[in-house]
């Protein structure tokens, strides 16, 4: 399963100017053909100093064009021919001199000639900036970045971390893998631009002692995707985590909780701020009546302690009673090991929620596809196995269509 490639059929020009990012652009190029897209990649003069065509050629798999001369073309118009066939041109690393021709709408070189030739409309623009953290902060360059803004083009990053120069500032460019995936995340429908989501994931963490506990096998990659299919979408995202060893998806604010307790703590406050409330955690139904606070040891006796439960707080049921005004739009997860869609109903009207998502725990824990069937009180609807990411992008244009605002 998760065959489908996030970049499918996506034509890309991948355009590098002169900085010594430029090495990272050779495995961005790797990381973007993976993904499915076709890449063409563009170099300015500056960019051949740092990297040669011939590595750009063999990894994006396409003979690269420098210069606007380039006489391959039949009707000699690379910068017309080039960016008619492109969905965007991703110009990375995007010099501080780059971006300050592009702020200009100067075209003395091939590159900066295609960004002013493309057809805005059609063929978006992305620039990852990269250099020296002076340079960066330099007034001159602010203008430049924002006038390229101003004129439609998207800024990614830059980030702050250690530079070739051995300064420490912002003005790094993005990973490769960064960079993919704001680039797959920028051809995504914003269907919840403007929206608020609150997602919970992962499973908890019930303290016996301070070295043994209660958990559950729930990887938090459900709803790991799912926050990352929202921010995606245009939403803020707040993402409560149980623990976890997941990277946080860009633009994804995190919360690390360890207990059922801490993740209700977390949630009640959060939930009237956000406009939908997404609980995909494997919250633990019970808890250690009172957990030691030091190691319990074995006494000899060959018996073992007796251990007492207590019921966690229901966070989902908690925020779903929230006042109307104060309540977000709620959706459950129901992870079941049989009977799933009785199950998921049960639970939609116990809980007293809109939308409930059921899948099959033991078949999907800790794997990176799923399958979900949705039970509202119109009736189900399946999503057939696919990817997580690929389900919850589906899970976002359900939600999407269906959330209504509460009144506030
Ligand atoms: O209560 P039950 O585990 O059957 O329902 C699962 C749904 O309720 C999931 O969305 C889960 O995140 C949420 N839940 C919760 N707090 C609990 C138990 C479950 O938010 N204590």
């Amino acid at each position: 399963m998760s065959g489908e490639l996030e970049l499918q059929d996506r034509r890309i020009i991948l355009g590098l100017s002169g900085g010594i990012a430029c090495y990272k652009a050779a495995e961005l190029a790797r990381e973007l053909v993976r993904a499915g897209a076709s890449v063409q990649v563009v170099m300015t003069e500056a960019a051949t100093q740092f990297i040669t065509p011939v590595t750009m050629q063999a990894l994006s798999g396409h003979a690269v064009v420098t210069s606007q001369w380039d006489a391959r073309e039949p009707n000699n118009m690379a910068h017309i021919n080039l960016s008619r066939e492109a969905d965007a041109i991703l110009v990375a690393p995007a010099s501080a001199d780059f971006m300050a021709q592009l702020a200009q709408g100067r075209a003395d070189e091939l590159l900066a000639l295609l960004c002013l030739a493309r057809p805005a409309e059609r063929c978006a623009l992305l620039l990852a900036p990269a250099m020296n953290r002076e340079m960066w902060a330099h007034p001159a360059t602010q203008r430049n970045v924002a006038q390229a803004r101003a004129d439609g083009a998207t800024v990614l990053g830059p980030a702050a971390g250690d530079q070739a120069c051995g300064e420490i500032g912002n003005g790094r460019m993005l990973e490769a893998l960064e960079l993919r995936d704001e680039l797959v995340a920028f051809f995504q429908p914003k269907r919840l631009a403007g929206r608020s989501v609150l997602v919970t994931a992962g499973p908890t963490f019930e303290a016996i002692d301070p070295v043994r506990g209660v958990t559950n096998h729930s990887s938090g990659k459900m709803g790991f995707a799912f926050a990352r299919a929202a921010a995606e979408a245009g939403a803020q995202v707040t993402l409560v985590a149980g623990p976890v060893h997941l990277a946080t998806p860009r633009h994804v604010c995190r919360i690390d909780v360890t207990s059922a307790r801490q993740m209700h703590d977390a949630v009640l406050p959060l939930a009237p701020r956000h406009d939908i409330f997404v609980a995909t955690a494997a919250v633990a139904d019970w808890r250690p009546a009172s957990a030691g606070e030091q190691k319990l040891k074995k006494d000899g006796s060959g018996r073992a302690p007796s251990l007492e439960l207590v019921e966690n707080p229901d966070i989902l049921a908690a925020v779903a009673r929230l006042p109307v005004q104060q309540r977000p739009w709620c959706v459950g997860f129901a992870a079941e090991s049989h009977d799933l869609v009785r199950h998921a109903r049960e639970k939609l009207q116990r809980k007293g929620i809109p939308l409930i998502v059921g899948n099959l725990g033991p078949a999907t824990f800790g794997r990176d596809d799923n399958q979900l069937v949705l039970v509202d009180a119109r009736g189900e609807t399946e999503l057939p196995a696919a990817s997580k990411i690929a389900l919850a992008r589906q899970l976002v244009q359900v939600i999407a269509e269906r959330w209504e605002p509460h009144p506030r």
